[in-house]
């Protein structure tokens, strides 16, 4: 499109490409939003009519009269855009409401238009351009185009180069984690890593002593308790749970199936001798029945394969209507064979909808190595009776679950029990508030911090717990984009009331 081409054509020749979607419309949506322009238009005119609105990500630092940007967008490395006073008076200027040529009597017009061509670059998004000013949508977010507070922090991608394979679910586990830590703190973090630090959303506990402290409470163990515990990322929760148990003075034998040899590396150098291993994929793993007197899995069965389907395939109709044809259903995998032999429902399946085999795989496995009286406790973020979504925020895919199928699973498999949330197993102190964050901005923030001498680990930050992390170093007074939520709503980039926790007992 960068050097113009006829819209009557194009349209025709995109026509039936996208699906039902129509062509034209896509043009129009497009040229609303100056996405496309006309190539006699002169687009840098275009622009005074626009509100610069400042992007929802931004990381800045203020100095006497000069503000600093740090941006660090996906992998890309970090980079600091250095604003002079003129420029950041400017910045000032951007109010979310004024258009830019009610900016013109006030300040540099040639300043202007650079400095909105330098921060709207995709390799900044600092600010977006909008036909309307954000008053329109604050009662209305739904309305606001996303791209005024979604962010691109993907990899470029040049026309003509080949497009990356998609990783499968299963793959990315056993070949693609290289760095344990970085894993965590970057790419995949979890609620229990970034509780992993004594917190007072939890009572000044860790994670892992507030899991025990259920364990303890429930009397789910006593005496001597065989723990197997699947998909121990870097053993953070396994170390709490045990030295909390042991301090009860209960005996524990500590075993771990863990599919990544990196990750296996990292949880055998802070356990030591205190857990054995069973390398591997859970879902291969030869574990004697009625092994275990409790089960934890921790935000793991999202990480299991999925496979993806029509509800022709299994016989519902399209409409949403009909019943599931379980000869079908049983002839799609072995997965799937268990889903129907445990009574699963999967009559409300969406189109297309993920069938989340490994997790009933799990299920069925975690009922036999069960003891009588043992119980298992799988959390992972979904919804009750929500059908699992791909996130994209990961570098891998990774499904939510649909925990009503998981429940009716476990009981198909004889155990019982129920659904809880997470913050309320764990006890989650309502009132505190975290910071909101997305991995880039993260990674932006920890590098200006580091520029002030301050490792910034990847935690669930408070803001009394990032005050006395950069205490005497970093004064925050003169950063942002700081924001703040209720811990249950938003922690970093987690939304903690999405996780769940199934809670299930082999009768004894
Ligand atoms: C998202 S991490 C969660 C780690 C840890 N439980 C926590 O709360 O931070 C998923 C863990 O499960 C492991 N895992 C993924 N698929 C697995 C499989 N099929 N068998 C065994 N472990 C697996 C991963 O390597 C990783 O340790």
């Amino acid at each position: 499109f960068s050097d113009g081409v006829d819209t009557k054509e194009t349209v025709e020749y995109y026509r039936g490409k996208l699906g039902d979607a129509d062509p034209q419309q896509f043009v129009e949506i497009l040229v609303g939003h100056a996405v496309l322009v006309d190539p006699k238009e002169d687009e840098i005119e275009g622009v005074w009519a626009h509100v610069a609105i400042h992007g929802k990500w931004n990381i800045w630092q203020r100095k006497d009269d000069r503000l600093t940007l740090w941006t660090a967008w996906g992998e890309q490395p970090v980079q600091q855009i250095n604003l002079d006073a003129d420029e950041t008076k400017i910045w000032d200027a951007f109010d979310s409401s004024k258009r830019l040529i009610e900016l013109r009597h006030h300040h540099d017009n040639d300043k202007i238009i650079s400095l909105v061509r330098k921060l709207t670059h995709s390799n900044v998004q600092a600010l977006k351009m909008s036909m309307m000013p954000w008053s329109i949508y604050a009662k209305r977010p739904a309305m606001a185009p996303p791209y005024l507070g979604s962010t691109m922090p993907y990899a470029r991608w040049q026309p003509g180069t080949a497009v990356p394979p998609a990783i499968s679910l299963s793959e990315y586990h056993k070949s693609s984690i290289n760095d344990a830590d970085a894993q965590f703190d970057h790419q995949e973090t979890t609620l229990s890593h970034l509780l992993r630090v004594p917190h007072p959303v939890l009572a000044n506990r860790t994670y892992g002593q507030a899991l025990a402290d259920v364990i303890l409470a429930r009397e789910l163990v006593s005496g001597r308790a065989r723990i197997l515990e699947i998909g121990a990322g870097l053993g953070y929760v396994a170390r709490d749970v045990m030295a909390r148990l042991r301090e009860k003075g209960i005996t524990i034998e500590y075993t771990i199936c863990e599919l990544s040899p990196t990750l296996a590396k990292a949880q055998r150098e802070r356990l030591g001798t205190d857990a054995t291993w069973i390398d591997g994929d859970v879902l291969a793993a030869q574990i004697p029945d009625a092994s275990f007197d409790l089960i934890i899995s921790n935000e793991m069965v999202g990480d299991l394969p999925a496979t993806q389907h029509s509800r022709e395939d299994v016989g519902l109709n399209l409409d949403g209507t009909g019943t599931i044809d379980r000869d079908k259903l049983r002839a799609l995998s072995g997965g799937a064979a268990i889903a129907a032999d445990l009574g699963v429902n999967l009559d409300d399946a969406t189109e297309p909808f993920y069938l989340m085999t490994g997790a009933f795989e799990l299920i069925s496995r975690i009922s036999r190595w069960l003891a009588p009286g043992g119980t298992a406790i799988v959390t992972e973020f979904g919804e009750l009776a929500m059908w699992p979504k791909l996130s994209t925020h990961l570098d891998h895919p990774e499904l939510s679950t649909h925990f009503g199928q998981l429940l009716q699973a476990a009981r198909g498999a004889g155990l019982e029990g129920k659904i809880e949330f997470v913050i309320d197993l764990l006890d989650f102190n309502r009132d505190e508030k975290g910071l909101v964050t997305t991995r880039s901005h993260f990674r932006a923030l920890r590098a200006l911090a580091e520029h002030h001498g301050v490792d910034l680990p990847k935690i669930g930050y408070t803001p009394k717990l990032l005050a006395d992390t950069v205490s005497g170093k970093m004064d925050l007074e003169s950063v942002g984009e700081l924001r703040w939520d209720r811990i249950e709503d938003r922690l970093m980039g987690l939304v903690p009331h999405e996780f769940k926790a199934l809670v299930v007992k082999r009768p004894a």
